[in-house]
């Protein structure tokens, strides 16, 4: 299904300026022959690893109209593990993170949200924490000194707060973006992440979050 957008920005993006490629959602210059070259290198690494087979012990966690999230724990079969070591790579190569060391690598919960086309349409990494830090709602108004020294887009408290379960992960494929997945996901680890109870909001905590991050722990944080 295109709209009718989409097919206006097709065809005037077709020789110049940025694309996006409605398969692998990578945006590139379709005149530059270097950027097609990467596109094309992309392309096919990153489907390859978002596709998800179906394994014969998967443990669903939660089942929509539009997918299911299965989670993955450290002891699963190494094809499972495989999986999940693949949409990292993909995730931190995305966000920019170059190593990935989970501090408790036998402790980390992964869940995978899978879509109908049996895709790896989100992933989020969580683990065990006793404590986290709160973020300090950004200073406003032109006086605050701290608006123009600090480029830092906001602070955290000296305090630490009891906490249970870190997130250090989360993403969701680009061309699935603002379809509530992320928000499924954080429902289903504060779901699962401790037998037999609900997190509360603030019981969880996002570790080192991106400015979409931010934007969606501080909408998820207030509803
Ligand atoms: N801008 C503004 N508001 C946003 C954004 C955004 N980019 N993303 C989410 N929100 C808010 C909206 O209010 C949204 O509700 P609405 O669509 O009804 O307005 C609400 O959050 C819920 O959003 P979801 O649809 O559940 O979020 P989505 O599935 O699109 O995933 C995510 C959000 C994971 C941040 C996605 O944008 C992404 O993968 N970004 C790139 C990777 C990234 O930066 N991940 C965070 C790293 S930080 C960390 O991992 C701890
Ligand atoms: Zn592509």
């Amino acid at each position: 299904k295109e709209t009718k957008e989409q097919l206006i920005i097709d065809a005037g993006q077709k020789h110049f300026g940025a694309t996006m490629c409605k398969s692998c959602g990578m945006i590139y210059t379709a005149s530059s022959p270097e950027d097609e070259l990467q596109h094309v290198q992309h392309h096919y690494r990153f489907l390859d690893g978002i596709k998800y087979t179906g394994w014969k012990k998967e443990r669903v966690v939660a089942e929509f109209w539009d997918g299911k999230i299965v989670l993955v724990l450290p002891h699963d079969p190494s094809y499972a593990l495989r999986k999940v070591e693949d949409v990292q790579e993909l995730v931190d190569n995305e966000l920019g993170f170059h190593q990935a060391v989970p501090r408790c690598p036998n402790k980390t919960k992964t869940f995978l949200f899978i879509s109908d086309e049996k895709r790896v349409v989100g992933c989020l990494i969580a683990e065990p924490i006793k404590q986290a830090f709160r973020v300090l709602s950004e200073p406003t108004g032109p006086e605050s000194p701290s608006s123009k020294e600090c480029h830092r887009a906001w602070q955290c408290s000296d305090v630490p707060e009891p906490a249970v379960c870190g997130i250090s992960r989360i993403w969701v494929f680009r061309l699935k973006r603002r379809k509530r997945i992320a928000r499924r996901l954080v429902d289903t680890v504060r779901n699962c992440f401790m037998f037999g109870c609900f997190l509360k909001i603030d019981e969880i905590a996002f570790s080192d979050p991106t400015p979409d991050g931010k934007l969606f722990a501080t909408k998820y944080c207030n509803t």
